[in-house]
């Protein structure tokens, strides 16, 4: 009994304590009430320059930004702005929480620095496998930043992404006939790995392999996997989500055999669940909920296995005009945001936060992930107990991570 009382003190006391920091917050909020509609330089609302880093005690959560309705004046006001206390600080329960940075996005590279303790994997996208065995990309690597970020977060595992880049069914069919070509490229990741300590790679072969290859690729997987497993690196692999269209000619196209075949060789498949199939064609979600969860069905009805499951979350957004579509990343957003003052609504289908300008000249649709879409995503994980993996740091926004 006094342990119940001291508990419920526990608790009032805490419930005291936040709303004292909301109360504090919305007060200092109404001292500076902003103009509706006239721009001063240095408002985030229509000066870039306006963009430079803001670090609170409170997380988005905190302050009551993970919402439905939201403006776009919220986001451009706090895009930048995460709790610096808690940025080495893990709030996510689930296992695996991979997250890609690429070279032409070099604000990943930073970011990576900062949230170093959200993610337990980072892939940085590095290096293509070429048929002749050759990995290329070597003069991508950044020495300095991997230090900085082992120092940063020792526990952090480093896992670069291999590419299968310009194979033929030709190339796969010499190359999963030959033992030799097959250890030989092996002994180049393994080296090249261990000379920068990193920790493991993420294999993207599937799309690239015509699926009759099928049983020859488990031989050469089967080889990776104990070589890998000697040396105790981490090995992932990217795979092509089903397709929504069931109608569609290969609408399932790495299916629940094909995971309890690989299953046993991998610690985890990551579902491509950022690229909805026919995007470009279909205006339309970028990845829609309900979706995401089949594919995870698709793979493992039961949770036995899910716990080697990453679904995909994009970090990017998409743009469709009259002229076609475009990829967003967070700085395109911001600028649509600024330029065209739109309302956001929330998708409750898909999930996700969207804007529908209906001119008759010039109509346009943009998905981009926002706070609550993301929060959403890693309840969904967390219900699934499966992991996420995100494409990419560098085209998110700043505030993003203080969800993980
Ligand atoms: C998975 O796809 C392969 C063809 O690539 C097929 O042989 C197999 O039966 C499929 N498995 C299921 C469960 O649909």
């Amino acid at each position: 009994m006094a342990s119940l009382w001291c508990y419920l003190a526990v608790l009032l006391l805490l419930s005291s304590l936040l709303t004292l920091t909301n109360q504090t917050l919305s007060r200092s909020d109404r001292k500076k009430p902003v103009p509706k509609d006239s721009c001063t330089p240095g408002d985030p609302l229509c000066d870039k320059s306006a963009d430079t880093p803001v670090t609170l005690d409170a997380t988005v959560i905190d302050r009551n930004l993970v919402r439905e309705d939201v403006k776009y004046t919220d986001v451009l006001r706090n895009h930048k702005t995460y709790s610096h206390v808690h940025a080495k600080i893990r709030f996510v329960s689930m296992e695996t929480t991979l997250v890609f940075v690429t070279p032409w996005n070099s604000k990943g590279y930073e970011l990576a620095l900062t949230f170093s303790h959200k993610f337990t994997h980072i892939s940085p996208v590095w290096f293509q496998l070429s048929p002749s065995g050759d990995i290329s990309g070597k003069h991508d690597i950044k020495e300095k930043w991997l230090r900085k970020l082992y120092k940063s977060n020792p526990d952090l595992k480093v896992i670069p992404r291999f590419l299968f880049d310009g194979w033929s069914a030709d190339d796969f069919d010499t190359f999963y006939g030959s033992e030799d070509r097959m250890n030989k490229m092996v002994d180049g990741v393994i080296h090249l790995l261990t000379h920068y300590k990193m920790h493991g790679a993420v294999l993207e072969i599937w799309r690239q392999m015509p699926s009759e290859y099928f049983y020859k690729f488990m031989g050469f997987l089967q080889i990776l996997s104990d070589r890998f497993e000697e040396k105790d690196l981490y090995l992932c692999m990217v795979v092509p989500p089903s397709n929504p269209d069931p109608e569609a000619i290969d609408p399932a196209p790495y299916n629940s055999t094909h995971f309890l075949a690989t299953n046993p060789l991998l610690d985890s498949v990551l579902i491509m669940t950022y690229d909805y199939p026919s995007l470009i064609q279909r205006p339309g979600p970028s990845s829609p909920l309900p979706w995401i969860e089949g594919c995870v069905y698709e793979l493992s009805p039961n949770y036995e296995l899910r716990h080697k499951i990453l679904i995909g979350v994009n970090l990017f957004g998409n743009e469709f005009s009259r002229q076609g579509h475009v990829p967003l990343d967070g700085n395109l957003y911001l600028d649509k945001l600024r330029q065209l003052k739109p309302a956001i609504e929330w998708n409750e289908q898909s999930g996700e936060h969207i804007i529908q300008i209906d001119s008759p000249t010039d109509p346009r649709l943009i998905v981009y992930p926002s706070l609550n879409s993301i929060q959403t995503r890693i309840r969904l994980a967390e219900r699934l107990s499966v992991g996420i993996g995100m494409w990419e740091l560098g085209q998110g926004l700043d505030y993003f991570y203080d969800l993980f």
